[in-house]
C-alpha cells in the first residue's frame, strides 16, 4: 500500500541518498575508534575532520568553532547550561521568547529553578519578536539572549542580526536555535551576528541523534559531558562517527543546493496554500507573510478540530496538528496562543511542511484530499 504523502519535513526529514552513501563505509569496514593511533583509527579520524569542515561550511565559520552534539536539544542545553551557566559570576539573567521550542523553554525553566532569572518576551500576531522589547528587557546582569531563528510551527523568521547587534552593544552572548532554518535559508553566523547557533541533523536530511553547536572562537565553554578528551574536551565520549559523517554530507549538499532547494520548497508550499485558499472559505494562514521559512504553512480551518482533520486525511497525507482536543478540552500550541490566534481558528490548525523531495503531483493529490476532508467535516 502506498504510504501517505509526506508533508511534515519540519517534523523530520528522510535521509538524503547522498547521506546514506557517505555513511555506508562506517557501517561496514570503517568501524575504528577515531582516537586509536593504529590504522583503524585513521579514516574515522579524518572523516570527522572533513565533516566538521562541511558543517562549518554551511555556517561560514571555522572548523574549530563546531561542536558535535546529539541534536538540536543537546545543542540548546549546552548553549544555555554550560555556556550561559559559566557566566553566572557576571550575572544570571537570560532573555528568550515565549515561542521557543521546549528544548529552550524547558531548559530555561530548569535554570530558573536553579537561581537564574528568565525573561520570556512576547511576540506579535505574526509571531515576530520586537527588537525594542529585547532592548527594554536587557539588564546589567543579562548574560545571554537566546532567540530562535525560525519557528518550527509557523515558520516566522526573527530579526536575529538586529537583536544580535543589541546583544553586542551590551556585551551579552547571543544564541539562536537554527534547527529549522539550517538547510532551508542562509544561516551564515557572521551575517546573523551570533555567538552560538544550534543545528539539528534530522531536519536537514541527516539521521536523528546528531547535531552541532557553533561556538564562536574565544567563548568559554564548560564541558557538557565529562570524561575523555573528545571534542576538544568539551563533550566527552567516543564520537558518533557514522552520523557525524552523515551530518557533514547533509550540510555539504544543503550548502550547494540552498537556493534551488529553498525555491523548490517554496513553490510547493505556495501551490498548496493557493489551492487551499481557492477551494475553501474560512481558512487563515498563520505566521509572517514575508519573513517566513520557504517550506512552512500553518493553516487554520475555522470551526474544525485539527485531530479530526488529520484522522480524516491520515491514509493519504502526513502533516501535524497545532492543537489537540481531548474530550471537551482543547490544548492549543503555545506558539498559536502567543500569537493570539482566536480559539475557533487555532483549534483547527494544521502544519504542512514541504521539502527536498516534494513534487507537484504530491501537492495536487494532497490538495484534493485536504479540500474534500474539510468540506466533508463541515457538512
Ligand atoms: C526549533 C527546534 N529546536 C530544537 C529542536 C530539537 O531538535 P532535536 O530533535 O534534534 O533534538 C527542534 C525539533 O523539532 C526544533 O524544531
Amino acid at each position: 500500500m502506498a504510504r501517505p504523502i509526506y508533508l511534515d519535513y519540519n517534523g523530520t526529514t528522510p535521509h538524503a541518498p547522498e547521506v546514506i552513501d557517505a555513511m555506508l563505509p562506517y557501517l561496514h569496514n570503517e568501524f575504528g575508534n577515531p582516537s586509536s593511533s593504529h590504522a583503524y583509527g585513521l579514516d574515522p579520524k579524518q572523516a570527522i575532520v572533513e565533516a566538521r569542515a562541511q558543517v562549518a561550511g554551511i555556517l561560514g565559520c571555522s572548523s574549530s568553532e563546531i561542536l558535535f552534539t546529539s541534536g538540536g536539544t543537546e545543542s540548546n542545553n549546552h548553549a544555555l547550561k554550560s555556556i550561559a551557566g559559566a557566566g553566572y559570576a557576571k550575572g544570571n539573567h537570560i532573555i528568550t521568547t515565549v515561542i521557543e521550542h521546549p528544548a529552550i523553554l524547558k531548559v530555561c525553566g530548569f535554570m530558573e529553578d536553579h537561581g537564574f532569572a528568565i525573561t520570556l518576551l512576547p511576540v506579535d500576531t505574526d509571531g515576530l519578536v520586537k527588537p525594542s522589547d529585547v532592548a527594554a528587557a536587557i539588564r546589567p546582569d543579562t548574560i545571554m539572549i537566546s532567540i530562535m531563528h525560525a519557528n518550527n510551527e509557523v515558520g516566522t523568521l526573527q530579526p536575529i542580526a538586529e537583536i544580535a547587534e543589541l546583544a553586542r552593544q551590551h556585551h551579552i552572548m547571543m544564541h539562536t536555535d537554527a534547527a529549522q532554518s539550517v538547510g532551508k535559508i542562509p544561516t551564515l553566523v557572521d551575517d546573523l551576528n551570533v555567538d552560538l547557533l544550534s543545528v539539528a541533523g534530522h531536519k536537514v536530511y541527516a539521521p536523528k541523534g546528531i547535531g552541532a553547536l557553533y561556538i564562536r572562537d574565544g567563548i568559554y565553554a564548560e564541558s557538557f559531558c565529562h570524561g575523555a578528551g573528545q571534542e576538544n574536551g568539551r563533550r566527552a565520549g567516543t564520537e558518533n562517527v557514522l552520523e557525524i559523517v552523515g551530518l557533514g554530507k547533509a550540510c555539504e549538499i544543503a550548502a550547494v543546493e540552498l537556493e534551488m532547494r529553498g525555491g523548490g520548497m517554496q513553490e510547493m508550499r505556495d501551490r498548496l496554500e493557493e489551492g487551499v485558499a481557492a477551494a475553501l472559505t474560512d481558512i487563515r494562514f498563520n505566521g509572517h507573510r514575508e519573513h517566513r521559512l520557504p517550506n512552512t504553512s500553518s493553516v487554520s480551518f475555522k470551526g474544525l478540530e485539527a485531530n479530526r482533520i488529520l484522522a480524516e486525511i491520515s491514509s493519504d497525507v502526513a502533516a501535524s496538528a497545532g492543537a489537540a482536543c481531548h474530550a471537551d478540552q482543547v490544548e492549543i500550541s503555545h506558539v498559536l496562543t502567543a500569537m493570539q490566534v482566536p480559539e475557533e481558528w487555532a483549534k483547527g490548525t494544521l502544519r504542512f511542511s514541504t521539502g527536498r523531495f516534494t513534487t507537484k503531483d504530491e501537492i495536487d493529490r494532497a490538495l484534493e484530499v485536504i479540500v474534500e476532508a474539510v468540506k466533508r467535516l463541515r457538512k
